[in-house]
Order: C-alpha cells, then structure tokens, then sequence
C-alpha cells in the first residue's frame, strides 16, 4: 500500500489587488447576471461570464424550480448554453460570483461537483484547459484548468 497525495495549485488575489481589466470586466458582468438569477428558493443568486478565445462574452445564472432538483446551476447553464451555440469556439476562461441580499459574498464561490464535473468535460471536449476564476468580495481565486478542481475525476 502506498499513501500518495494530490496537490492542487491556484492563485489567490486579494480583494484590493489588481486582476486586469478584461477579469475585472468579467467580474462586474458576472454580478449584474447574478442579479438576473431566478433563485427565490435559495436566495443564493450565483452569475457567471464565460470569455471565449474569440473575445466572446456570455453570461448566465442559477435557474431554480419548484421542483428543487429540476433547476440548474449558474455555471451549467453557461457551459451548456455555450456549447450549444458555439461549440467549436473554445472557451477561455470563466468567471463565479455569487451574491446573498444583493451583496457580493465575502469569500469566493466554489462550484458544486456536477458542475465541476461539466467543467471537466467541456475542457476536455475543446482539447484545451480553461481557467476558472472564483471571486468573492475578500478575495478571488484561479485556477488553470477545472482537471484541478476535481481530482480522480469519473473516467469513462
Ligand atoms: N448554485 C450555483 O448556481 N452554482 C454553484 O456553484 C453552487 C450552487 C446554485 C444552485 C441553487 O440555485 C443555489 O445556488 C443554492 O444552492
């Protein structure tokens, strides 16, 4: 038996530093999409932008049902929506926000396991990784490649 350890790197901003001014974009256009966010059940309006290697932008949200499990992630419906239309335009890079009461939360949002596991394929489906940002209003996190976001991922 051997005991091996995954080591996962990424980049953390701290609120005040400089992102550049294309992330910086993508954060505000991010959070005007968590604001069109259909979430009356939870109250968590997530917004995401997706930047295409074009210099496309697209934004989506969280979709909630009555049905709790029929409504969809932030991040999926963008992923989906993106390779539904432009499936061979790789995309570039994505960026999460979340807000609660209409304020941008503190820490980073981190996406739930069904979207990472979308995140992965879709990288992998565009033979070529994406990064991921996460930002939250203390601090905003990337990630080179969503591989790094799930680890010993579903291998088919
Ligand atoms: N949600 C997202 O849209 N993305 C995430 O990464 C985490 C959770 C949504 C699902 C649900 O509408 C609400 O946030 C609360 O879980």
């Amino acid at each position: 038996m051997n005991t091996k350890e995954i080591r996962i790197p990424y980049d953390e901003f701290e609120g005040s530093e400089n992102l550049g001014a294309r992330v910086a974009e993508l954060i505000i256009k991010a959070q005007n999409a968590a604001d069109l966010a259909y979430a009356p059940y939870s109250g968590f309006y997530v917004g995401v932008a997706i930047e295409l290697i074009d210099g496309q932008i697209f934004t989506s949200n969280n979709q909630e049902n009555k049905a709790y499990p029929s409504g969809l992630c932030a991040e999926r419906v963008g992923l989906f929506f993106v390779q539904a239309n432009y499936p061979d335009i790789p995309i570039k890079r994505m960026v999460l926000v979340a807000k609660q009461n209409n304020k941008l939360t503190e820490e980073p949002v981190y996406p739930c396991g069904a979207c990472r596991q979308v995140m992965v394929e879709s990288a992998e489906r565009q033979e070529l990784p994406f990064e991921v940002w996460m930002a939250g209003k203390n601090r905003v996190l990337r990630i080179d490649t969503p591989d790094y976001l799930l680890p010993l991922k579903f291998l088919l």
